[in-house]
C-alpha cells in the first residue's frame, strides 16, 4: 500500500486532478474539516454532475472554495463584517454567504438560482494546491451520498463515489466536522450551521452573531431542515442505558457498557478529540450485526454545539 502523503503520490494526482477538473468532472480531495467532491464552479454542466452522483437536491446550495481573498472578491461583495471574519478566519472552517457581483462568472446552479453563494477559502495544503493550479473557484459538497455521513478519510467513501469519481488521498480530516456557515449577506450576521469554527470563538470577532432560527427564514439555508449525517442503523443520542444489542459511541468517563462493542470520543472529555472522532467513529459502529448506536451525552457548548447538532440531524426523520 502506499504510504499516506507520499510526495510522487501527490505530485501525480495532483496533475491529474486538474487535468479532470479542467474538462468538467469530477474530483474527490482532502479538506481540513471533511473530504469535499468539487467541480468547476463556472461550468454548470461540471455542476450538475455533483447534484446527479449525491443524489443531491438542487434546492440545497454549493459551497465554493477559492485559492484566496482577491479571487473571492473578483465575484461578491464584501461588507465590513465579513471582512473582519475573512480576516479572522481564513484561510480555515467558515464558509460566508455572499452576495455575487453582476460580473460574476459562477454558475447559477450553484446557488438554486439566488445571489447567495457560500464560500471559503480552505487550509489544506493539497485542496489549496488544487486551487492554485485552476483557474476557477472549484464548489465542492461534503463527498458523501445525500443525508449520509461525511468522509474524514478515503476508507469512508461510498463505493458508488469511490468507483466513479477519482479522489485524492490525503489521510484523516484534521477537523473532522465541517465548516461553520454564516449569513453575512445582510447587517445582521447569523449563524446557518454549527461547525468546526465555534460561536465562543465568534462571538470574539463579532460580538452581536447569533445562530439563525429555523422560525425566522426557512428559506436561506435548505439544507439546515432535512435529515442529514445519518448511519444506516438507528441511532439514540443522550443515552443513559446501552440496550441488548446495540453498540456504544461513548464520551468521558461513565457507567455505560455495551455487551457488544464501544468507542469513546474521547475519555479525557476534550470536545475537540470528539469532534475529529464523531464521523470516524460512527462510520465504524455503522454495522448491520448491530441493532443501533447508543451514543452518550455530549456537553452543549464550544463544539460540543456542532456534534450535537449533527448527532440530532442523523436522528431527525423528515427528509423534506
Ligand atoms: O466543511 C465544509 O463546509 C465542507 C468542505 C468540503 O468544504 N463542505 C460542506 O458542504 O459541508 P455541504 O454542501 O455538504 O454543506 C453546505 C452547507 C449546506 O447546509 C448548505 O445548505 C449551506 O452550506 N449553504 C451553501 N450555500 C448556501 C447558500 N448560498 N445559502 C445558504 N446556505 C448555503
Ligand atoms: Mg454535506
Amino acid at each position: 500500500m502506499k504510504p499516506i502523503l507520499d510526495k510522487k503520490y501527490i505530485k501525480n494526482a495532483l496533475k491529474k486532478a486538474k487535468i479532470i477538473l479542467h474538462k468538467g468532472e469530477l474530483v474527490i480531495f482532502p479538506t481540513e474539516t471533511v473530504y469535499g467532491i468539487g467541480a468547476n464552479a463556472t461550468n454548470p454542466i461540471a455542476i450538475e454532475r455533483i447534484y446527479r452522483i449525491k443524489k443531491r437536491p438542487h434546492n440545497n446550495p454549493l459551497i465554493c472554495h477559492f485559492q484566496n481573498l482577491q479571487k473571492i472578491q473578483n465575484h461578491f461583495e464584501m461588507n465590513e463584517v465579513a471582512n473582519k471574519l475573512a480576516e479572522y478566519f481564513w484561510p480555515g472552517p467558515l464558509t460566508l454567504i455572499l452576495k455575487k457581483k453582476s460580473s460574476s462568472t459562477i454558475c447559477t446552479n450553484v446557488s438554486n438560482n439566488k445571489e447567495l453563494v457560500g464560500c471559503r477559502i480552505p487550509n489544506n495544503p493539497i485542496a489549496n494546491e488544487i486551487l492554485k493550479s485552476v483557474p476557477f473557484p472549484i464548489a465542492a459538497p461534503s463527498a458523501n451520498m445525500s443525508t449520509k455521513l461525511s468522509p474524514t478519510n478515503i476508507k469512508h467513501l461510498d463505493n458508488k463515489l469511490r468507483d466513479k469519481v477519482f479522489f485524492i488521498d490525503g489521510g484523516d480530516s484534521h477537523f473532522g466536522l465541517e465548516s461553520t456557515v454564516i449569513n453575512v449577506s445582510s447587517n445582521d450576521p447569523t449563524i446557518l450551521r454549527y461547525g468546526s469554527v465555534t460561536i465562543e470563538q465568534l462571538k470574539k470577532i463579532v460580538p452581536e452573531i447569533y445562530f439563525f432560527n429555523k422560525k425566522n427564514n426557512n428559506q436561506l439555508s435548505p439544507g439546515q431542515q432535512i435529515k442529514h449525517y445519518s448511519p444506516n442503523i438507528p441511532l439514540r443520542i443522550n443515552v443513559k442505558k446501552v440496550f441488548e444489542g446495540e453498540a456504544l459511541l461513548n464520551f468521558g468517563k461513565n457507567n455505560l457498557k455495551s455487551k457488544i462493542f464501544e468507542l469513546n470520543l474521547s475519555p479525557s472529555c476534550d470536545l475537540n478529540e470528539a469532534g475529529k472522532n464523531l464521523y470516524n467513529y460512527l462510520h465504524l459502529l455503522d454495522k448491520n450485526e448491530y441493532k443501533g448506536i447508543a451514543v452518550a451525552p455530549i456537553p452543549n457548548y464550544d463544539l460540543g454545539k456542532t456534534i450535537n447538532d449533527r448527532l440530532n440531524r442523523a436522528i431527525a426523520n423528515d427528509s423534506s
